[in-house]
């Protein structure tokens, strides 16, 4: 998508992939920088090592716990975090709503996608927040996160991913997001139990795959919910990225068509 979007926009530049071992992001930044790279996308496993390979963290990306988008200006390193503001924007476009008036259930917050999700929402002001995550431990520490960050001015919950716990708190979520790994691979169970989803109810998942829809999105469609899958979280984050490395608004059309293409 970075590449339709650099022609779009007359941008003599191009994107390019490359691999980077475990523990090497800084000599890996360190080497772009002298490369004269303008930017660069961080993914799995490099964002949280990539927090302190930056000259300037901006506070969200702290907030947030992990970079996935760098900006070398002037020698200087700039890390962003695009995944939670990326998610805010594939709400809006896919939902047209908006993320605060939303009571939300975002399952695998134990995990750092899910996490993101749950402090972006906090941060964008959402007053009903609802986790759960497999192993269930996991959640303590971002509980106490988000009551920390909200002021105690957010209803946040937890509830386990049993069948009968989810029926019994799915009539109270609009918004229910998937930022488990569950749904990438065909052969993966469903993850919310047959008859729990309604027409109301929004559905995020954040797994995408190219071949066809995840059991989800194929459980929400059967019940006619609004849908939206991985892809429009991509297409956002890298446009936000975008963003940040040309200061011009991202040709987003370019863009979803080049992710559509590839
Ligand atoms: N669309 C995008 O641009 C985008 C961006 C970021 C992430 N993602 C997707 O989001 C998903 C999570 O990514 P991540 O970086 O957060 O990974 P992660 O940190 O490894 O977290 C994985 C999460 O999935 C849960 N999980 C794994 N297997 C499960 C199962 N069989 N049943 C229930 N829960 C299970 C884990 O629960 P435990 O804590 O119990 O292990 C954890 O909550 C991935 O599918 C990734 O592709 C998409």
């Amino acid at each position: 998508m970075h590449n339709p979007a650099l022609q779009a926009c007359g941008i003599d530049a191009q994107y390019v992939r490359v691999q980077v071992p475990i523990g090497q992001v800084q000599a890996a930044f360190s080497l772009f920088q002298k490369q004269n790279f303008l930017g660069v996308n961080i993914t799995i496993p490099h964002k949280f090592e990539a927090l302190n390979a930056v000259d300037v963290l901006d506070p969200l990306a702290s907030q947030l716990g992990a970079v996935n988008t760098l900006a070398i200006r002037k020698g200087k390193l700039f890390g962003y975090n695009t995944d939670g503001p990326g998610f805010l924007r594939s709400v809006q476009e896919a939902f047209a709503a908006d993320v605060k008036d939303l009571r939300i259930l975002v399952i695998g917050a134990g995990g750092g996608a899910g996490r993101a999700v749950a402090v972006q929402s906090v941060l964008a002001g959402c007053k009903n927040l609802l986790l759960a995550n497999r192993t269930e431990s996991k959640l303590q520490p971002l509980l106490a996160e988000l009551h920390q960050r909200s002021h105690g001015g957010v209803t946040l919950r937890t509830c386990s991913l049993d069948a009968q716990h989810l029926a019994q708190h799915l009539p109270e979520i609009d918004l229910i997001v998937n930022a488990t790994s569950l749904g990438m691979k065909a052969e993966d169970s469903a993850l919310l139990p047959a008859g729990c989803l309604e027409s109301r109810h929004l559905v995020y998942d954040m797994v995408y795959r190219a071949n066809e829809p995840t059991k989800l999105m194929q459980q929400a469609k059967a019940v006619g919910a609004k849908q939206a899958d991985g892809m429009c979280l991509l297409l956002h984050q890298g446009a936000i990225s975008f963003e940040h490395w040309f200061d011009q608004p991202a040709p987003i059309e370019a863009m979803r068509a080049g992710l559509l293409a590839a």
